[in-house]
């Protein structure tokens, strides 16, 4: 599978995107960390974090596992990952699709907004269960648009305007990318029913506002998106260019998506 007919939507190699990958380190680090910090990842530890984007949970695990550990950071495309620098750190091109990973390796798992982009998730959890070493965790986190509406205090207008935008940037991803935006809702089942023992999930959300990183993120987003949304032909380029004028604009608030954090343990047989 080359970079140009994968499912995912983002060419992690474009500037743009690189600037995207670090909006959704800072809105969404501190919370997986606190997730992280909860399983008790720790000095010695040896990861994966699978599909690591811009890599600063790679970073992150880097320094807490120390030199006894080790973190090896997965992607179909490592362009930013390849700047990273840490001793405990391998970077590898990996197809989570397609390729295999080591097998009873891992003490943890992490994956962040992947799997939701892999059409049939659960084809690719016993590919995850088997990398974990027995007793290691895999923690998965997903997206769920339920929650996205616009702040009551909007504007109608403005709020009508970006609840379009919003429904149709998940129309667009489902359609030409087999993207899940209410894969959230499921992530905690999924590893339950393929055998992990103590799942748990917890869902978070914050209001994201525009000129703020939750305006950012929808910006850089809609830039990457706008004409295959104009293709659609159910909104209009200027009406585009209106949300995206929006997305710098404090009069921009709204509910983010819901960022559903499950995790599960490989049995000790
Ligand atoms: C929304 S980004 C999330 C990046 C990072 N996990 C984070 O949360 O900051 C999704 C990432 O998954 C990667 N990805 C998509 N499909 C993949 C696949 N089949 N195998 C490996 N990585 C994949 C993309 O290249 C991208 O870096």
């Amino acid at each position: 599978m080359t970079t140009d007919d994968q499912t995912y939507a983002f060419k992690n190699a474009l500037d743009a995107q690189g600037e995207r990958l670090r909006t959704l380190e800072t809105l969404f680090d501190p919370g997986t960390i606190r997730c992280l910090e909860a399983r008790g990842v720790g000095p010695g530890w040896r990861c994966a974090e699978v599909g690591a984007g811009g890599g600063s949970i790679a970073a992150w695990l880097c320094h807490r596992v120390g030199p006894e550990g080790s973190v090896l950071a997965t992607d179909l495309d490592t362009t930013v990952l390849r700047e990273l620098a840490h001793p405990e750190l391998e970077v590898r091109v990996h197809d989570l699709l397609t390729d295999e990973l080591p097998k009873d390796e891992f003490d943890l798992v992490h994956l962040r907004l992947v799997l939701g982009w892999l059409g049939d998730p659960r084809s690719v959890l016993p590919r995850l269960i088997g990398a974990l070493r027995p007793g290691g965790w895999i923690v998965a986190e997903e997206i769920d648009f339920v929650s996205a509406v616009a702040d009551p205090r909007m504007e109608a207008e403005a709020a009508a305007l970006f609840e379009r935008v919003l429904h149709e940037h998940n129309a667009v991803l489902a359609a030409q990318h087999r993207f899940n935006p209410f894969y959230g809702r499921r992530v905690a089942g999924d590893l339950a029913d393929a055998g992990l023992a103590e799942v748990g999930c917890e869902g978070r959300t914050t209001m994201w506002c525009g000129g703020e990183a939750g305006g950012r993120i929808w910006r850089l987003t809609l830039a990457q998106l706008r004409e295959s949304m104009i293709a659609a032909g159910r909104m209009t380029a200027s009406e585009i260019d209106e949300a995206m004028a929006l997305c710098d604009n404090p009069r921009l608030s709204m509910l983010a998506p819901v960022v559903m954090a499950a995790w599960g343990r490989r049995g000790v047989a």
